[in-house]
């Protein structure tokens, strides 16, 4: 749900703790703090552990930086800047002075700390902002900025937020990829100069780059020790994420809206705000700053967080476009006789005058094609119920093709630069609708809303976006106001949205974009879920799910159980390992069904019915994440734990297949070591138990020994294969 703030109750600044000139925002085990004086820049002190009052106050005789806390461009323009602007009357510069610090509860238990800045000569203030929750360590900042001059100010920066971090040997993780292998992670040391990493998508965000880093602070870094600083910009248009390494002992860090293409006309008396920056701080490694945005963002920012998910069967893979009504009831025949909760059919099942039967036409059409379903969506919906599972729905709203009567009836809705032929998508023939237009929010709001209230019963919404603004230009914003585009197409979509939202708290909805396009802490307080990649691969999944799980939690990553060979490698994969694969993430089926085995029916049936026993340790669980599939050591494991550590999953996946090769023994990580674990393997396929199967192990023997996996399975020899892999359950008793 959307957890913006309201409802604002002031509460006084000596109350908050703040004496002096400092002002110390505090979370559960870390600090920010800023010096802010009036007449004077808001200055950064602190970001790290928690401080006691004393730290706080003697803060300055350690030496500490002294840099302004938001540098505006203007007085000092040899520096990066995290804003700038043109004044009404053509002045480039900025001066800001601190002119009040105040402290608000907001939404959901938030304290809010506002720091007014106002030029010293200009009507034009920024407002910087930093949330943080009880009994969390993330603080999300943002600036707001208003114009009260007498005309247009110029926005040419607007970035959410600074922060300079000491150099020692900061390693930078990030994400990169491209369609088919999102969430690549990739690790190096800050270079000198420049390093940014941005997207330009317009529509999506997280294809190729992702706008969220870990920067290790102590060399490369290691999941479960040392200190890390985690920055995931919270927005799911254009980004950049801007590392300077200048002459100084500091590294500048700023996050924010891409502005290039996007300066912003601030109208007189209009206020901006930038989307927010979460940060977090931790010294229990990247998994532990993991673990921090885990639990922020299930409690406070992705719909529905806190609730356990479905497990479904999507149509797309195994069907693709061949959508009728004998193949989706025996579809949901079979994942009902699996143990499946939910059905989603996914693309082909609409359009009227042009019906939906490959990827070029009908976006736009959201009617149900009654030659291929006779019996219409209720009449899916009704077997969906006799079966004692749920019904979902793909659509892309955001969306036409050229072939569509929504096009035919309005050209004037879509995204193209005045007096040139709009540049087509996918299929040939797909274009991107224009948000920035009120019309295109209330037919994208009406797609949805004609669908709920028609078929009230519908549970679950496949959301997908497969197409990137490729046309620089808005039919609908004004002439002057052109660089608007990806900003508005933003606001927009978010406005939709909130309307979806607020008329549809409960439907489950997922954030899909040609893959993982959508991964991303703007777009998920309005999606309860995002699909990882259209790559199901379970060995590449591998690689890309580590990625996922540095900022977003298991209970948010779709992870689908296909076919083999697979659709997208080809590669030849037993059903157990892409089982073991597809149970750490948000358990789905992309698959016919029909053309499994019923042995290999059987062994799902089983893995569903053990998954739906781990499902609240996996979803709700915390990450530890222990032996990494880019490190190359021929496996992969992590695990889940409970938070009173009485339950943990283990995941040990093989990586690669070399004879007599000699793995790592994994170590645990998280467990309470005075507590006493009974092991379980989950999925077992070999014909002997494990010889630790139903044995007793303290925490603290798994954590400094761990248990050997064997490098294969003990399977008959026509069963044999290249693959292993292992799920434990550990039970405390
Ligand atoms: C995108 C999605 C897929 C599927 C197709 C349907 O590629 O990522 O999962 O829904 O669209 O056209």
């Amino acid at each position: 749900m959307n957890k913006s703030l309201t409802a604002f109750l002031a509460i006084s600044l000596a109350a908050f703790g703040v004496s002096a000139k400092k002002v110390h925002i505090p979370t559960k085990n870390t600090s920010l703090v800023l010096e802010a004086t009036e007449g004077q820049p808001l200055k950064f002190l602190y970001y790290g552990n928690a401080l006691s009052d004393n730290d706080v106050q003697t803060l300055d005789a350690a030496g500490t930086f002294n840099r302004d806390a938001y540098p505006v461009y203007g007085m000092n323009p040899m520096n990066e800047a995290a804003f700038s602007a043109v004044h009404a009357d053509g002045n480039m510069t900025l001066d800001m002075a601190v002119t009040d610090v105040s402290t608000a509860l907001g939404a959901d238990n938030s304290t809010v700390t506002t720091v007014t800045m106002a030029d010293k000569v200009y009507p034009f203030t920024i407002s910087v902002n930093y949330r943080t929750y009880p009994g969390e360590d993330v603080i999300e900042t943002w600036a707001e900025a208003t114009n009260n001059e007498k005309g247009t100010v110029r926005l040419t920066r607007f970035m959410s937020g600074y922060l300079p971090v000491r150099r020692s040997d900061v390693h930078v993780s990030q994400l990169y990829g491209s369609w088919a292998n999102e969430t690549r992670v990739e690790e190096a040391p800050l270079p000198h100069g420049v390093k940014i990493i941005k997207n330009k998508d317009g529509a999506r965000n997280s294809h190729t780059s992702h706008a969220e880093v870990m920067m290790s602070l102590d060399g490369k870094g290691r999941e479960n020790e040392g200190r890390v600083i985690g920055a995931a910009l919270e927005y799911g248009g254009n980004y950049k994420l801007m590392f300077d390494t200048d002459d100084t002992d500091y590294h500048q860090f700023f996050a924010g809206i891409n502005e290039e293409n996007s300066e912003y006309n601030l109208a007189k008396g209009e206020t901006f705000v930038t989307p927010p920056l979460a940060l977090t701080y931790s010294e229990e490694g990247l998994s532990g700053a993991s673990r921090n945005f885990h639990r922020w963002g299930r409690n406070h920012r992705l719909a529905h967080g806190n609730d356990m998910r479905k497990v479904l069967l999507n149509s797309w893979e195994g069907v693709y476009f061949d959508i009728n009504e004998e193949g989706m009831q025996q579809m949901m025949a079979d994942i009902a006789d699996m143990g499946g909760e939910l059905f989603v059919m996914d693309d082909g099942w609409f359009g009227g005058k042009y019906p939906r039967n490959n990827d070029s036409t009908s976006l736009g059409d959201w009617v149900v094609d009654t030659n291929k379903l006779p019996g219409g969506i209720n009449g899916l919906i009704d077997a969906a119920d006799k079966r004692g599972i749920r019904f979902g729905i793909w659509i892309e709203p955001e969306m036409t093709n050229t072939v569509s009567e929504l096009y035919e009836k309005h050209p004037e809705y879509i995204i193209k630069a005045p007096k040139r032929e709009a540049v087509q998508g996918r299929g040939g023939t797909q274009l991107v609708l224009d948000l920035a237009n009120p019309k295109v929010q209330d037919i994208v709001f009406n797609i949805v809303d004609t669908l709920l209230t028609k078929y009230p019963r519908i549970d679950y919404i496949k959301w997908d976006a497969n197409a990137p603004i490729m046309n620089h230009g808005s039919q609908y914003l004004t002439a002057d106001n052109q660089s608007h585009l990806y900003i508005d197409y933003h606001r927009g979509l978010e406005a939709a949205l909130k309307r979806i939202r607020a008329k549809y708290p409960d439907v489950t909805i997922q954030a899909c974009a040609s893959g993982g396009g959508r991964a991303n802490w703007g777009i998920l307080p309005y999606f309860d879920e995002f699909w990882v990649s259209d790559n199901t691969d379970a060995l590449q999944r591998i690689y890309m799910q580590w990625g996922t799980s540095y900022f977003f939690p298991a209970v948010a990553m779709g992870s689908h159980i296909s076919a083999s060979p697979n659709h997208q490698t080809n590669r030849i994969v037993p059903l157990k390992f892409r089982t073991d694969v597809a149970m750490s993430g948000r358990l789905g089926m992309e698959i016919q069904p029909k053309n499994m085995t019923d042995e290999e029916k059987e062994q799902t049936r089983r893995a569903i019915t053990d998954y739906k026993r781990i499902r609240p340790i996996v979803q709700q669980g915390d990450i530890y994440r222990l032996l990494s599939p880019y490190d190359g050591k021929g496996a992969a494991s992590l695990m889940y734990i409970t938070p009173d550590k009485d339950s943990a999953v283990y995941y040990w996946w093989k990586t690669e297949q070399f004879v007599n090769q000699q793995l790592p023994r994994v170590t645990m990580a998280g467990l309470d070591p005075d507590k006493t674990y009974t092991i379980t393997e989950l999925n077992r396929v070999d014909n002997k138990p494990l010889p630790y199967e139903g044995k007793k192990f303290t925490g603290r023997f798994l954590m400094s020994n761990g248990l050997e996996m064997p490098l294969s399975h003990d399977v008959d020899w026509h069963k044999r294969n290249d693959y292993a892999s292992r799920i434990l359950l550990l039970n405390a008793e």
